[in-house]
């Protein structure tokens, strides 16, 4: 890790004014969900035009969700990891004002923080396609979903297919959602980007946003992107934890010194 460039993001955090964060699947490796693409990637195994497309979904409802079935048990298995556990330090020491997540698995929130703007959903909650009533899960039991014998796919108590309310492809961003990311993308005049490919849009039209406007981008990545030659003024390799983990003492040190 380049101590000279983690010194750069700290000085650049530590006197922002609306730091924000972008963050991807690569956030989340580390508390044991795969991220999509590259080696090991979930579209490595499942063909996301088969098992991630709203239209798949429609066609096909109980195949996608016996995968959908196997990604639930890893993502009630995963805690927060250090990655976000720093990201949510930051945010109550004032040197985070929110975060953008395309993240589905609630793990910001569980470790603490507080503004978060779920950009594909949130995979603990189900939604009827036909009524739009929602089910959280961890309420589930005082209200369980019908289960579809036959289908062995989970139905609302108006007859309607449930799915989990995250973003499909052929599917749009929910306008809460988008416009929240779009205020505070417009608002920040840093912009710390961790873990994600930035191959998918809308998502990754926030960075281009950010920079048009002036914002500082730090990129937080294992291996560079699309995103590192293209808007990234300082990109920080290595795994989001041990980043975060740097930068955080490092910012820590830079008050330590002014105070
Ligand atoms: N630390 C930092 N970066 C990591 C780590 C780690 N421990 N592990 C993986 N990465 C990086 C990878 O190098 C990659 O660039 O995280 C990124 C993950 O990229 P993707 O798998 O494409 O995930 P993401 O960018 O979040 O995908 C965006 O695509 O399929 C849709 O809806 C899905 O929200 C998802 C969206």
């Amino acid at each position: 890790m380049d101590k000279h460039k983690i010194k750069e993001a700290a000085r650049i955090l530590s006197f922002a004014h609306f730091p924000i964060a972008l963050t991807g699947a690569g956030i989340s490796e580390e508390s044991g969900i795969p991220a999509f693409r590259g080696e090991g990637g979930l579209w490595a195994k499942y063909n996301p035009a088969e098992y991630a497309h709203i239209n798949a979904f429609l066609e096909n409802p109980k195949k996608v969700w016996q995968m959908l079935k196997e990604l639930d048990g890893i993502l009630r298995a995963a805690k927060p990891n250090p990655a976000h556990k720093v990201l949510a330090l930051m945010e109550a020491e004032g040197l985070l004002k929110g975060i953008v997540t395309q993240n589905v698995d609630n793990l910001h929130q569980a470790a603490g923080s507080k503004r978060v703007v779920e950009f594909h959903g949130n995979a603990f909650c189900l939604r009827c396609l036909s009524c739009g009533r929602a089910y959280k899960k961890e309420d589930m039991s005082s209200e369980q979903p019908l289960i579809d014998l036959i289908q062995d796919v989970p139905r609302c108590h108006c007859g309607g297919l449930l799915k989990p309310d995250v973003v499909f492809f052929g599917e749009n961003i929910p306008t809460r959602a988008l416009l929240e990311a779009q205020v505070l993308t417009a608002a920040c005049d840093v912009m710390l980007i961790i873990g994600t490919s930035g191959e998918v849009a809308p998502a990754n039209y926030l960075p281009y946003d950010a920079k048009q406007h002036g914002a500082k981008i730090i990129e937080i990545n294992l291996e560079a992107t699309i995103l590192t030659e293209a808007v990234t003024d300082i990109f920080l390799q290595g795994k989001a934890s041990k980043v975060l983990i740097a930068l955080e003492e490092e910012i820590r040190g830079m008050r330590g010194k002014k105070s």
